[in-house]
């Protein structure tokens, strides 16, 4: 061979792989979503997300101390009520699971971020993310609906709110509200680009937020669909999304590529609970070695452009990024 081109040159030693390394991650960049339940001395492994738990109240603590000590410093919180109706009032209600565990945890864990996830189908009667009219989710009536449990959100501490119901205009929506009642340095991540998905099967199982009907497909977006993923980007960013998410993150991160291309504020991804359950299913079958596949996948979700990442493997990603192996 002639060339004088061997790009196997600065792939010869750990030290060099690392020094050129194109995509660099920090543990600074890590949410680990978490579920919050009613009642007492609550740690229920969810049967399909083996590792990842419900949390009662009184079971919080050690578990936030937990995620503080693995290094990743932010969580995003799901709740999940006692009681379900029509509107999901129990959504912004002052003593509503959300707002106790924002309580409980700033009060045990104070340095740890929160962010709230804001939506109705884990409150509702019905599992959708909104109102209904008839059988249709409809879109006006549940704004004012998000925009006060997200106000109840921030009231009980939440540091960022982070809508993932799909509704138009609710950015907009939660921006007004919160500015309204002072709350103007608190940030909002907008689920913008959030497709109606199978991977959140094994989600819907931990939230009890299945639609009792019908699907989600009137509301997420059709995962045909790309530049109608650009189109909702810039559109939250233009309401006041200060970070925009794309979700899921591996089967669209030609959709990550291009709304980072496209924006000027942070771009996160959600890893959701069926990219962790098929990951966890093949390593505990022996078919995959679990740490490669978790690094792998990871590593591609911030080349395709993404700066934050949102995963169920949050606390072992931060250990392997200290360990040097990612990162
Ligand atoms: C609530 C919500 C969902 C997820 C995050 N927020 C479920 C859904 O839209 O049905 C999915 C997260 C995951 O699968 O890990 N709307």
């Amino acid at each position: 061979m002639n060339s004088k081109k061997r790009p196997r040159r600065l792939r010869g030693t750990e030290t060099l792989r690392n020094m050129v390394r194109e995509t660099r991650m920090d543990k600074a960049s890590l949410i680990y979503p978490m579920f919050v339940v009613e009642g007492k001395g609550i740690r229920r492994e969810i049967p399909s997300m083996p590792g990842q738990y419900h949390y009662s109240l009184d079971m919080l603590p050690a578990a936030l101390e937990e995620v503080a000590k693995s290094g990743v410093s932010s969580v995003m919180l799901f709740g999940i009520p006692e009681k379900k109706d029509e509107l999901g009032s129990s959504a912004w209600v002052e003593d509503g699971i959300i707002q106790r565990a924002l309580e409980a945890g700033k009060k045990a864990v104070p340095e740890l971020y929160y962010i709230t996830d804001v939506c109705m189908c884990e409150y509702t009667s019905h599992g959708h993310c909104g109102a209904l009219c008839g059988r249709h989710v409809d879109n006006d009536r549940t704004l004012p609906l998000l925009a006060k449990t997200a106000l109840s959100h921030v009231r009980a501490g939440a540091d960022m709110v982070a809508p993932s119901d799909m509704m138009d205009g609710r950015v907009e929506a939660i921006r007004q509200i919160l500015d309204e009642n002072g709350y103007l340095e608190t940030p909002i991540m907008s689920y913008a680009v959030k497709y109606a998905s199978a991977f959140y099967g094994p989600f819907r199982e931990a939230a009890d937020s299945a639609p009792a009907f019908g699907d989600r497909k009137t509301y997420q977006m059709d995962y045909h669909n790309a530049k109608e993923g650009i189109k909702e980007a810039l559109l939250d960013v233009e309401e006041g999304a200060d970070l925009v998410m794309v979700k899921p993150a591996l089967s669209y991160l030609d959709v990550i590529r291009r709304v980072s291309e496209q924006v000027c504020v942070p771009v996160a991804a959600y890893s959701v609970s069926g990219e962790y359950a098929m990951i966890k299913a093949a390593a505990m079958k022996g078919w995959i070695d679990e740490a490669s596949v978790v690094c792998e996948a990871a590593t591609s979700v911030y080349r395709a452009g993404a700066g934050v990442l949102l995963t169920y493997y949050a606390k072992e990603l931060a250990r392997f990024m200290e360990e040097g192996r990612i990162g």
